[in-house]
């Protein structure tokens, strides 16, 4: 027996007896129809447990969080149908979920209103960060085709004229476990699009991303994702056009991070094929790292295959701080592999005297130790002279700095390999000069 009813205004829910439930497509059906029992029967918490609920916007400019809010916390599905654009126009804490689904089909679009979400984003210490949603728990799948649109283009315009301007990230999972982001899109972000923080066994999979500005104004900042203080983190088959980093590792505790697709025959598990296409971004950046006092970064076990990389600031990268006062840490077996990159300023790049001068690098080399690296199948284009730049800190802070199969060419004359402090192994080490030694 079926029991459905009106939740509320526009929000429908339909609950079957666990062992009576009908198919998934009769429920979407039937919601679609609004069909509403006049009298329905008194229902149980368990009903609502087991319910799909569809949410469609109130319309009139009204704010949809509220009931954006209730259906996360009560249904088990939540539908937003195709041609539902939700406004959301209050803080979405939407954590500590267990089996939830958020069949996003329609838009999620988060209201320009600046002074609102500046004073009441949920804030993050961590390079002082707020952001518009904190989604957390355990067993998550969000899907359906549908579009977070953080609204970013008054975002843009603001932050040029105000530069301490607080922006919110898109979308946070906080504290999540075994969550699936797939198929899904997400456009115009205000700062960063994803923040995993402190998460567990995350995939993303078949995510578009796009920021783009239609005024004069930058869309700065607008990383695809960083991932802070988690681990199993696997990011796919995804197509990103932003104009800061493609994917950053951040400082973590413990991350051990695949960035690729498995698509490829599973006769080992590690045997894994990714498919990243990354436009006009930063790069695939670990770090930067070391770069607080007192704390003690880790970045470990990190692959990035297939990537490929256009009209970017940088391809495959890491950075550490150096100089007096930093913080200290170790990024340690971190793979690169088969990138294509085309039009690139610096398609590889070890930067360990990151925004540190040739002094100040020399008299306080790094804390950061950066070991068991892997340059491989590195090819296309870059937009200037040099195709790679590998700078460590004097001291020996790098080791185990591997190179291999390189094809990258200038636009135009020789391409320029450059090096200091750091012996490199590798069939592409011999495209480097000797290595300056400070
Ligand atoms: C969204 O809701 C807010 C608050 O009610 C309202 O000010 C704003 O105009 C709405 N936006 C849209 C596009 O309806
Ligand atoms: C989010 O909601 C949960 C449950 O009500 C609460 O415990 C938590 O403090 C909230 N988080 C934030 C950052 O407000
Ligand atoms: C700039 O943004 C900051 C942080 O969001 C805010 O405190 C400040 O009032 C803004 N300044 C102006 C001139 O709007
Ligand atoms: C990771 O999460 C996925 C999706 O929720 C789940 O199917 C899988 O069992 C989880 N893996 C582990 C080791 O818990
Ligand atoms: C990335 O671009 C290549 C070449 O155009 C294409 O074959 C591949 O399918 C693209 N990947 C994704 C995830 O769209
Ligand atoms: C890195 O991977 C190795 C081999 O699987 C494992 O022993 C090690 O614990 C991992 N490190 C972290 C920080 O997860
Ligand atoms: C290096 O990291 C990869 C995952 O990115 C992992 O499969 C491999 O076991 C690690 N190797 C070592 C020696 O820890
Ligand atoms: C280099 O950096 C140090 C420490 O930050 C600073 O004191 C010094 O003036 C800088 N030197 C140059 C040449 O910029
Ligand atoms: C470099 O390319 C050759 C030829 O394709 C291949 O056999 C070799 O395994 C590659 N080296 C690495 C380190 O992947
Ligand atoms: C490079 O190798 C030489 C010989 O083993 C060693 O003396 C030197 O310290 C190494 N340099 C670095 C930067 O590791």
């Amino acid at each position: 027996m079926m029991l459905y009813g009106d939740l509320y205004n526009g929000l429908m829910w339909h609950a079957s007896l666990q062992n009576m439930r009908p198919t998934t497509s009769l429920l979407l059906a039937l919601s679609t129809l609004h069909i509403v029992f006049a009298n329905p029967p008194s229902r149980t918490v368990q009903d609502v447990e087991h319910a799909s609920c569809t949410l469609k916007a109130l319309g009139s400019g009204r704010d949809d969080s509220p009931r954006f809010l209730t259906a996360m916390q009560t249904c088990s599905t939540v539908v937003v149908p195709t041609g539902t654009t939700l406004n959301i126009s209050a803080r979405l804490n939407t954590t500590g979920l267990s089996n939830k689904h958020l069949n996003l089909q329609g838009t999620m679009r988060f209201d320009p209103n600046i002074p609102y979400w500046s004073a009441n984003g949920f804030p993050f210490t961590f390079q002082t960060q707020i952001t518009f949603w904190i989604l957390g728990g355990r067993n998550i799948l969000v899907d359906g085709g549908g579009t977070l649109d953080g609204a970013g283009q008054a975002w843009y315009d603001a932050f040029a004229s105000n530069s301490s301007l607080l922006r919110p990230i898109t979308m946070t999972l906080f504290q999540a476990t075994n969550v699936v982001v797939q198929n899904i899109k997400m456009v115009n972000s205000p700062e960063w699009f994803n923040l995993v923080n402190e998460g567990k066994n995350i995939t993303f999979s078949g995510v578009t991303l796009t920021a783009a500005s239609t005024s004069s104004h930058r869309a700065a900042n607008t990383d695809g994702w960083d991932i802070y203080r988690s681990d199993q983190v696997v990011i796919r088959d995804s197509v990103i056009d932003n104009g800061d980093d493609c994917v950053s590792f951040k400082p973590s505790k413990l991350v051990s991070v695949l960035l690729t697709s498995l698509t490829e025959p599973k006769d080992s598990t590690n045997v894994l094929v990714s498919n990243l296409n990354c436009t006009g971004s930063h790069g695939i950046s670990v770090g930067s790292l070391g770069q607080f006092a007192g704390i003690f970064d880790i970045v470990e076990n990190v692959t990035a295959v297939n990537i490929r990389m256009s009209n970017a600031q940088n391809g495959a990268r890491i950075k550490a701080w150096a100089g007096p006062g930093v913080g200290s840490g170790i990024v340690k077996n971190i793979t690169f592999k088969n990138f294509i990159e085309s039009n690139v300023d610096n398609p590889v790049v070890i930067d360990q005297c990151y925004m540190t001068n040739a002094t100040a690098c020399a008299q306080f080399p790094s804390n950061t130790f950066i070991q068991d690296i892997f340059f491989t199948s590195i090819s296309g284009t870059s937009s200037g002279s040099t195709v790679a730049k590998l700078a460590c800190s004097p001291g020996a802070r790098c080791s185990d700095i591997n190179v291999n199969n390189f094809s990258l060419s200038a636009p135009s004359g020789t391409a320029k390999y450059t090096c200091q402090n750091v012996n490199l192994t590798g069939n592409a080490a011999s495209l480097f000069p000797a290595c300056t030694v400070t």
